[in-house]
């Protein structure tokens, strides 16, 4: 397995070119299969993800190649498999997002429950009630979802869990009722910028969606959806982890590309760290004072402080001058970075679905292990910063959500390499 090699204390320094958003992406992608004739599109991250979504939709019927331009051309040309097996749904939960595309257009779906992963239990309760809610019967057989519907009716269904709303199920959902019979109102949705651009890219294709980006969706069904052009928009979280990056090493670096409207949380935050945060002409300008106030975390849906970048916020954390409090309030298990940046010389307690991050002045490089995605990005960002060499292993993690991130990261300085494991492991 591959490592990334990183030698710590260069300040990040230039412009980085923020890539298209993962989290939108995927179900936009999952979303072609309810659509007739071509789709093209644009600003759709190479990543691991990426390409076993499209492995997941190429066994689905749906046929997609890359042209020149880097632009993903995508034509559903068989609907008789709906079946999402476990060995794939079980390597990316976001495959749970063919779930309403296939019920919504070839009425049967057949998808394996993700089970948990690294960040902790991943239910699927809301997906399926609110399908059901449009008229899918279920049945849960040995391990997979089966939900079937003679035809889909709108329904007004509360997406509320017991941690708020849900991302996925509020795409599921909302994808489904684009072709569902009448009006659905979908309340407590998530307000994420990514079902915002699901949603743009559903219109574009002749859906009938307002609402997006506010906790109440309304979608007035269609017969069909037909084939449109989109462009994913940028990734937030790719560009608060190299605004935290910017931070740790005291640097200076336009995010081009990245919308500052998109990381108010993010923004709020690091300010009040004491990072200068500002809107340039080509994207978010980032610059580090040198000194870092602690201050008080809690993560919630969006607009709040998003989840996936608590990991990384720990990390600059670990520098502040003084005691943090980070609270995590969506998934309470993802700490697994606890560890890692302790054998760094982080110095964390934690209490629960809460960490004590008490500052110290120097990180030092260390062997350490990447285990989810944003862990090890948070892994990586500490090696920047640390006095010494440090060894990631398990890059995979990485590949799976970061477009290239030692070449990026190179690019502005850092001193960091990926070790080709020759064994083949
Ligand atoms: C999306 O996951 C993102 N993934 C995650 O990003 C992100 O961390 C998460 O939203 C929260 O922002 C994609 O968009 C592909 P949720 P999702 O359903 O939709 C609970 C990354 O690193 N819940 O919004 O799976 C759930 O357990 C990934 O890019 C239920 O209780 O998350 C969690 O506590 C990691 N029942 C909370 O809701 C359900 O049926 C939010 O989960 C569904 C979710």
């Amino acid at each position: 397995m591959d490592l990334l090699e990183i030698v710590g204390g260069n300040r990040l320094k230039g412009a980085i070119k923020i890539s298209g958003a993962k989290n939108a992406a995927l179900p936009i992608l999952a979303a072609t299969i309810m659509i007739d004739g071509e789709i093209v599109l644009r600003n759709v991250p190479d990543l691991a993800d990426v390409r076993q979504m499209l492995v997941l939709l190429d066994k689905l019927g749906v046929r997609s190649e890359r042209d020149e331009t880097g632009a993903i051309r995508i034509q559903v040309v068989d609907e008789m498999n709906v079946h999402a097996e476990y060995e794939l749904v079980s390597k990316m939960r976001a495959s749970v997002c063919v779930m309403g595309p296939l019920l919504a257009k070839r009425r049967r779906t057949q998808v394996s429950m993700p089970g948990g992963c690294a960040i902790g239990d991943r239910p699927i309760g809301l997906h399926v009630q609110g399908l059901e809610a449009l008229g899918a019967e279920s049945e849960l057989l040995s391990g997979d979802v089966l939900l079937k519907a003679k035809k889909l009716k709108g329904d007004h269904i509360f997406l509320g869990g017991p941690f708020g709303s849900s991302v996925t199920a509020t795409a599921n959902v909302m994808m489904a009722a684009t072709l569902a019979e009448g009006r659905t109102v979908i309340e407590s949705a998530a307000c994420e910028p990514e079902i915002i651009d699901l949603a743009n890219f559903l219109n574009a294709c002749g859906a009938r969606i307002i609402g997006q980006g506010t906790p109440q969706i309304t979608i007035e069904g269609v017969e069909r959806l037909t084939g449109a052009e989109h462009r994913v928009v940028a990734d937030r979280i790719e560009a608060g982890t190299f605004m935290v990056g910017v931070a740790m090493t005291n640097g200076d670096v336009t995010l081009e590309g990245a919308r500052l409207d998109h990381l108010c949380a993010v923004t709020d935050c690091l300010r009040r760290i004491g990072v200068i945060v500002e809107s340039g002409e080509k994207g978010v300008v980032v610059s580090s004072a040198r000194r870092l106030e602690p201050v008080e975390i809690t993560t919630q849906p969006y607009p709040g402080f998003p989840t996936d970048l608590q990991a990384q916020v720990m990390a600059l954390l670990s520098l502040a001058d003084g005691n943090s409090v980070i609270t995590e309030k969506i998934f309470p298990d993802r700490f697994l970075h606890v560890g890692e940046l302790s054998r760094m010389g982080a110095q964390l307690r934690k209490e629960g679905p809460t960490v004590i991050v008490k500052g110290v002045k120097r990180l030092i490089g260390a062997q350490v292990m990447a285990s989810d995605l944003r862990a090890s990005a948070a892994l990586i960002l500490a090696g920047l910063a640390a006095k010494g060499t440090t060894q990631i292993r398990r890059v995979y993690h990485i590949d799976r959500g970061y477009e290239r991130i030692e070449e990026k990261l190179a690019g502005v300085g850092a001193n960091i390499r990926r070790i080709k494991d020759e064994s083949g492991r």
